[in-house]
């Protein structure tokens, strides 16, 4: 097993990872004081895999444990289903001391997250994350939120965790779309800021599609601990957290004007592609590397374009999303692999050429 620290000062925290994890959570809940009372929200599918298990081996271990499911989506992340989970947990007489368990991938966490931040003004929450993004990324670092309508994330807290238990084991029910979407999280870790990690996925990425436990743990370790740092650097995002948004800025606007038919993931690597080749373009990026990326973003079985996305219409969504000074936007582009910078620099008119042309 492995361990990353987030240091936050008071509100720091562990996060745990390796292999058949779950079924000693009761074990790591004593260990950080929990003793009695815990409320697991999870989601239909997940429940099914994993939750009867988990709440037994918690009952062996002495723990009273109810278990509340919502529905799998996306459109669960909301406050009507908050509202609900709020309601439940009143029935239950749920305490400010009593912790609540999410355990699902990142719509649990951010759900189940929201609820632990403002239910009683705060219960402790501890993430257990069972898809590969949850485990490199939504889990670690204290966001959660629900949507507002089609605003994504838009009502939210910041509130960290007491403790991320990441099983490996739990990975190997996942499709391996699921599994491409969490590796498009861990090539951009890679890019910004580990190239050490970034070989490794060179060498590994068809290890890990075969869901080799000791090469899933090894990108979920590094990964883990990039995020760490980064938000230990940054926990309220006003700086270098920044960086975490590589690939996102046009990502996003892939997903929105496909009315997200285009998974985050794939998304993302189209993002990381184009900043790459306008990166490349400004006489920054290597070409020797950007070819590399391209290898690793199609070996993780992720996108190096979208048919028939419509191009005019991004960038005009890109326009109007952000905050564009003199036609520029900002961005995060990749100096080399490992290292990021960003920029205000960066044109429509650039975008849109190295969307349309490629390299
Ligand atoms: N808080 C953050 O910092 C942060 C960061 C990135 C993404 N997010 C959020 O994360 C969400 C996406 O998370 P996701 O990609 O994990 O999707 P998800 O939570 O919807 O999970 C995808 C599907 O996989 C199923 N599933 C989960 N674990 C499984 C397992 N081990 N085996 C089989 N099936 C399993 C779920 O039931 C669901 O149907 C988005 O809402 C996004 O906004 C948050």
């Amino acid at each position: 097993m492995k361990r990353v620290r987030v240091r936050l000062g008071r509100n720091s925290y562990t996060v745990l990872i390796g292999t058949d994890l779950l079924v000693q959570t009761g074990n790591h809940l004593k260990e950080s004081g929990f003793t009695d009372r815990l409320v697991i929200i999870t989601d239909q599918p997940v429940k099914r895999l994993y939750g009867a298990t988990l709440k037994q081996r918690l009952a062996d271990d002495g723990f009273t444990v109810t278990i509340i499911e919502v529905p799998a989506g996306e459109e669960q992340k909301s406050l009507e289903t908050a509202a609900r989970l709020y309601a439940e947990l009143t029935d239950l007489y749920a305490e400010r001391t009593t912790p609540i368990l999410a355990l699902g991938g990142g719509v649990i966490g951010d759900l189940a997250g929201f609820v632990a931040a403002t239910y009683l003004r705060g219960v402790p929450l501890i993430q257990l994350p069972t898809t590969l993004l949850a485990q490199v990324d939504s889990s670690i670092g204290g966001k959660v939120a629900v949507d507002h309508g089609q605003l994504k994330n838009k009502i939210g807290a910041f509130y960290q965790p007491r403790l991320v238990i990441s099983d490996i084991t739990t990975l190997k029910t996942l499709s391996p779309g699921e599994i491409s979407d969490g590796l498009a999280e861990v090539i951009k870790y890679a890019v910004i800021w580990d190239e050490e990690l970034f070989s490794y996925l060179e060498s590994s990425l068809d290890r890990i599609k075969q869901f080799d436990e000791k090469a899933l743990e090894t990108i979920v370790f590094r990964s883990a601990r990039i995020k760490a740092e980064v938000v230990a650097k940054d926990e309220r995002d006003f700086g270098l957290r920044n960086i975490l948004n590589y690939g996102h800025t046009i990502g996003h606007a892939v997903e929105s004007i496909t009315d997200f038919k285009v998974g985050h993931g794939q998304a993302v690597a189209i993002g990381m592609l184009a900043a790459a080749r306008i990166s490349s373009k400004l006489g920054i990026f290597d070409r020797n590397d950007l070819a590399r990326l391209e290898e690793v973003i199609e070996s993780a079985g992720l996108p190096l374009e979208i048919p028939g996305l419509d191009v005019k219409k991004l960038v005009q969504f890109m326009k109007h999303d952000k905050k564009v000074a003199r036609g520029k936007i900002r961005f995060v582009l990749p100096r080399s692999i490992g290292e990021v910078f960003i920029t205000d620099e960066v044109s429509l008119s650039l975008i849109e050429n190295v969307l349309v042309g490629g390299r």
